[in-house]
């Protein structure tokens, strides 16, 4: 069923029912058939985009920009460090003027118990959709992206089994957003979740909550295990990366913890106690030879550059969807 998002925000998969999300991957796949034909598509044609960026980004940026471009709009880079927001411009203020000026508001703030809250004040101001380029909380188009490659390299999601696993690294506090919003987005679309993580790296429990009652009603499944062998046999999907433990006050006390988790990796040896046609997914930038091998990302399981091009359709969709 294809239904009307328009002047909608996208702060979390949970806000879009599941008739939306599937019309917003059916957008995404004709769009990726439409660019692949080169055939133009300006579906806003004069419109801007905002981004504003709190925290720095590779894909989201690039992605977001180009897919504006390529839809016949403009997408406005900002920083919050080099504008008056370091100066005491609030949410509202940004929500209610940024709106006045574009047609759609995407913010990246994953500042932990700051981000969340601090988009969803945007949005009560805006009169624009808002979309969230991640925050502390949720990674929506990230998880859109991933369930998009999953259902392109093994068809129907229901019913595969997908390892959602912390992975040990060294580089800095990851953010617990990405394995929070794929956890939502998988259990809605009846994949059997299996979450490996230890003691200290739980999600936060109402997002537990929302995900188990998504599997209640997708039919799938949601189990936790605490140890990373457990999480990869027999998985369809291996899905291994780093995020901070929610207990920890500062990259200290966090690379304490992680340390004794070193061993928390993907190689070709753990991979192969997954399903021998698996695919290893990763959102980038990856650890490298910490959370995974350099074999296994350039391997021929790893999907990563697929998965990292989903980012530009899902997006495309959603602002072609909603602005
Ligand atoms: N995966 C992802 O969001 O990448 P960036 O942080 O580079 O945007």
């Amino acid at each position: 069923m294809i239904t009307d998002v328009r002047g909608r925000d996208l702060i979390t998969t949970q806000d879009w029912s599941v008739e939306e999300l599937e019309t917003l991957f059916a957008a995404a796949k004709h769009l990726k058939l439409q660019q692949a034909m080169g055939e133009p598509h300006p579906l806003l044609r004069d419109k801007v985009l905002t981004m504003l960026f709190f925290f720095s980004s590779t894909r989201t940026r690039a992605s977001f920009e180009a897919g504006m471009a390529q839809l016949g709009g403009h997408a406005m880079f900002m920083e919050a460090k080099s504008t008056q927001i370091s100066h005491g411009d609030t949410a509202k203020e940004i929500g209610d003027i940024l709106g006045r000026y574009t047609s759609g508001l995407a913010i990246r703030n994953v500042d932990w118990g700051v981000g969340n809250n601090y988009i969803r004040e945007v949005a009560k101001a805006s009169r624009v959709p808002v979309l969230n380029m991640q925050c502390d909380r949720y990674h929506p188009f990230q998880a859109l992206a991933d369930v998009m490659t999953i259902m392109e390299k093994k068809g129907d999601p229901r019913h595969l089994t997908l390892d959602v696993s912390y992975a040990h690294a060294a580089s800095y506090q990851k953010p617990i957003s990405v394995a929070q919003s794929l956890v939502l987005l998988a259990t809605r679309f009846g994949m059997k979740v299996r979450l490996a993580r230890p003691p200290e790296f739980a999600l936060e429990e109402d997002i537990m909550a929302q995900a188990a009652a998504n599997a209640r009603a997708s039919g799938g499944t949601l189990d936790v295990v605490e140890s990373f062998e457990d999480g990869l046999g027999g998985a369809d999907v291996v899905y291994a990366k780093s995020w901070g433990a929610l207990t920890t006050v500062s990259e200290e006390e966090s690379a304490d913890i992680s340390g004794r988790y070193t061993n928390w990796m993907v190689d070709a040896e753990r991979l192969a106690m997954a399903d021998p046609k698996a695919i290893y997914m990763h959102p980038l930038p990856a650890d490298r030879n910490l959370e995974v091998s350099d074999e296994v990302i350039d391997g021929s399981h790893s999907v990563v550059y697929d998965q990292a091009e989903n980012r530009l359709h899902v997006q495309k969709a959603a602002m072609a969807l909603t602005m």
